[in-house]
């Protein structure tokens, strides 16, 4: 079996409790199904039971309309492709009192959220002529059929014989068919006929005789902000393209694929009862929506999980400490294990640790991780063209890639695979998971079926922070205040994480190459390579030394010990950049004074500091505001850990200077997308 094929969940132990509820498709209090069609949220029947009125279902005799589009007959509803399919009117000969007259029907859904789907329908002719699709007065697509006698020909096939059928070209607002000329199909009585069809729906003359309707899909839109405020944790963006040069964005929310339920109520999704027992292996969805449970295949990894399961529920630092023996229980299992299905064994293994994770995970925190396929991954960056790589660092590649929805993605690629490679794997994937917040970059997903581990995330599209600080950028000038407001975001961002987390995290590597700019120029802290969980009781963690030179916080080189206060040196020295423009590392100063942030500290002894300032912010703010900022950054580079403030107070203080400050006038915060991402000569990791 090609486990290319395979999605995977993520079974926890609260499966078993779903056991006991259902998949929730409706508010409460609201019907979920209209005669034998399930109406999921958004839509929904009846006041208070729909998202807008766009989305209000009228059940008329156990027959759902949709009443804002003229109450359409509603045939189905999908929320995975995010189509109502309806019962529409079609062009048909029979309509026209002389024969080889044109006749034309024109459908419009004006301004509304809906499109006729491009992927799903199909414009159709059965019968002998042609016949063209407009929109508006523009010739979208034609079909025509030559005739045979209908005895000869194979009814139940569309390739130009009597019946034809093409692909229309965009999503549309309105069509138009014209048939002109169009006979009738033979002996059956069949009228010869022209429309746009659902492509699932539709089998040859099936919807012809003494029939006037039939099933054509319609795409509803959301926007971002309407999915978002729905507190939806798996956003997924299309592009519909309009044809006229236009494309809009539609947002949806989704369930995993072994999860029912509709994904934009809370609590919405629930997995699927064919997995309540699968406790002991993967539940998994084949592509004809088979679900099995597929045993664990390590004995090790199976007593491990059930020991888990036991011990879980008294303590989530148990958990924790189970976890880290789990990971590297599994990782010690593989070591054993390189034979041939080396790939395959990489997938479950990954697989069962992403298992302890979501049992570890706080519930209100688990955020499902989409898995990617191998193929979805190859296509999505070109088969890791080299064209595509955003940057190369010690852990691995990034590539830039679109995913078939046209989200545009960042893939992580590690290099080889040895043990510590996949311990900052799985940190990077346990961690990342769990976090959600706006100035963290966000894991979209990983690929487990791989010999290398690949994680997908969001793409930020500007660049880093350090690239920005000090290439020569003149296009997106740093004025003070944006600066104040990146250091403000990147605080709040390390706050959260030191302490809004169920379990402290630490990043570890806090440097301008780890800060990327979005599209609107706000921080996102990125690359988890190093980071770790900390349990409470564990606030000092003795490893070998990791970080950055230029940034590390020498109490833990010395000490060995990782602490908070170790993030909050590495982030003062970030300060110090962003209020100086100089590198953490001199290419120019000699001496002592190579390093940035003892440079900075012997400013601030000797009272210089303000001729130290960078250049471009110098004028932007009073010598107050930018020696409030300094002050700031010295408490964080103080040598004694223990002196330093904590992130949460760094992230207010520069909150209440951000408020203080007022922008010097004409001066703007520009945005600038125009980066280039090939130019950059440091690299980003993720
Ligand atoms: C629903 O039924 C009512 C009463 O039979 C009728 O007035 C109304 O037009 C129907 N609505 C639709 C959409 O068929
Ligand atoms: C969604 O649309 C695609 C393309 O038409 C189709 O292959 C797939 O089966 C659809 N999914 C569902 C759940 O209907
Ligand atoms: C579509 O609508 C027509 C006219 O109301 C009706 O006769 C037909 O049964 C409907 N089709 C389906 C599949 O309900
Ligand atoms: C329709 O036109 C075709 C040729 O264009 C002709 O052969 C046929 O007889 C016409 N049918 C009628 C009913 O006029
Ligand atoms: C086609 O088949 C029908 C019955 O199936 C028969 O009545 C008719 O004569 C046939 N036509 C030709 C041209 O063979
Ligand atoms: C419909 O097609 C016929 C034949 O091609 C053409 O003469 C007629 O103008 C068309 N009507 C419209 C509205 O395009
Ligand atoms: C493109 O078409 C859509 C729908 O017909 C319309 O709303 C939009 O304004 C058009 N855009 C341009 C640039 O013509
Ligand atoms: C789960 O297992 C129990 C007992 O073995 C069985 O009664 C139940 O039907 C199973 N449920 C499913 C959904 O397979
Ligand atoms: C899905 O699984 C079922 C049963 O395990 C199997 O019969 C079927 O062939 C599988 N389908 C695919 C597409 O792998
Ligand atoms: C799953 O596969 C079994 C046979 O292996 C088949 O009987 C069953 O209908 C399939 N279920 C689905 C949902 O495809």
């Amino acid at each position: 079996m090609n486990s290319t094929q395979f999605y995977l969940l993520f079974t926890t132990l609260s499966l078993t409790s779903a056991t006991t509820s259902f998949a929730i498709y409706a508010r409460p209090g609201c019907d979920d199904t209209c005669g034998n069609v399930q109406i999921p949220y958004p839509f929904g029947i009846g006041s208070g039971c729909y998202f807008n009125p766009w989305y209000a279902v009228d059940c008329n005799s156990s027959t759902p309309y949709l009443s804002s589009i003229n109450n359409l007959q509603i045939l189905t509803l999908n929320l995975e492709n995010q189509t109502v399919t309806v019962n529409v009117s079609m062009t048909s000969d029979c309509q026209t009192p002389v024969r080889n007259s044109s006749q034309i029907l024109t459908v419009d859904l004006g301004r509304t959220p809906f499109l006729f789907s491009q992927e799903h329908n199909k414009f159709t002719v059965e019968g002998c002529g042609n016949a063209v699709i407009l929109e508006q007065d523009n010739l979208l697509t034609g079909c025509s059929t030559i005739c045979q006698n209908i005895n000869t020909t194979n009814r139940n096939n569309c390739y130009g014989i009597n019946c034809c059928q093409t692909t229309i070209p965009y999503y549309l607002e309105t069509y138009s068919v014209n048939i002109s000329g169009l006979e009738s199909r033979g002996p059956d009585g069949a009228c010869g006929s022209a429309f746009l069809v659902d492509e699932r729906s539709y089998s040859v003359g099936r919807f012809l005789v003494g029939n006037t309707f039939v099933p054509i899909s319609l795409k509803w839109t959301l926007t971002e902000q309407e999915v978002r405020g729905t507190g939806c944790s798996n956003v997924g963006r299309q592009q519909l393209d309009l044809g006229n040069g236009t494309t809009i964005e539609s947002y949806k929310c989704s369930c995993s694929p072994v999860e029912r339920g509709s994904a934009y109520l809370v609590d919405g999704c629930e997995v699927v009862r064919e997995c309540a027992n699968c406790t002991n292996g993967e539940c998994q969805v084949n592509g004809s929506g088979n679900i099995t449970c597929i045993p664990y295949p390590f004995s090790q990894a199976r007593s491990k999980s059930s020991t888990l399961g036991v011990v879980l529920g008294v303590s989530i630092s148990v958990g924790v400490l189970i976890l880290t023996a789990t990971i590297f229980a599994l990782y010690k299992v593989i070591e054993k294990t390189k034979d041939k299905r080396r790939r395959e064994r990489f997938f479950k293994r990954n697989g069962g640790i992403l298992l302890k994770q979501q049992e570890s995970a706080d519930e209100s925190l688990v955020d499902k991780t989409t898995l990617f396929t191998a193929k979805e991954l190859e296509k999505a960056t070109d088969y890791y063209n080299e064209n595509r790589i955003l940057g190369k660092g010690g852990q691995g590649t990034v590539y830039k890639g679109m995913l078939t929805d046209g989200r545009i993605v960042a893939v992580k690629k590690s290099k080889i695979v040895d043990e510590s490679q996949l311990e900052q794997f799985i940190n990077e994937v346990v961690i990342l998971s769990q976090v959600n917040h706006r100035n963290v970059v966000k894991l979209l997903g990983c690929c487990l079926e791989t010999e290398v581990p690949l994680l997908v995330s969001e793409f930020i599209p500007n660049g880093t922070l350090f690239e920005h600080i000090h290439g020569n950028n003149d296009e997106f000038p740093l004025t003070l205040n944006t600066r104040l407001r990146i250091a403000t975001e990147i605080a709040g961002a390390l706050a959260y994480l030191h302490s809004a987390t169920s379990i402290p995290i630490y990043h570890r590597d806090i440097k301008s190459t780890n800060i990327l700019l979005d599209d609107k120029n706000r921080a996102k802290v990125a690359d988890f390579g190093t980071s770790r969980f900390v349990s409470i009781e564990q606030t000092h963690l003795t490893t070998l030394v990791k970080g950055t030179f230029g940034y590390l916080d020498p109490e833990y080189f010395q000490s060995s010990q990782f602490t908070e206060k170790s993030d909050v040196y590495s982030f003062g020295v970030v300060l110090v950049e962003l209020l100086t423009g100089e590198r953490p590392i001199s290419l120019t100063r000699l001496g002592e004074h190579r390093s940035l942030a003892t440079h900075f500290m012997l400013a601030m002894e000797e009272g210089q500091v303000m001729s130290i300032i960078d250049l471009r912010i110098v004028n932007d703010g009073s010598r107050g505001e930018l020696m409030a900022v300094a002050n700031l950054a010295k408490q964080c580079l103080n040598l004694t850990g223990k002196n330093r403030p904590t992130m949460k107070e760094v992230a207010s203080e520069l909150e209440s200077i951000r408020m203080a400050h007022v922008p010097a006038t004409g001066r703007t915060d520009v945005t600038n997308s125009k980066y280039n991402a090939g130019q950059q000569e440091e690299l980003i990791m993720l």
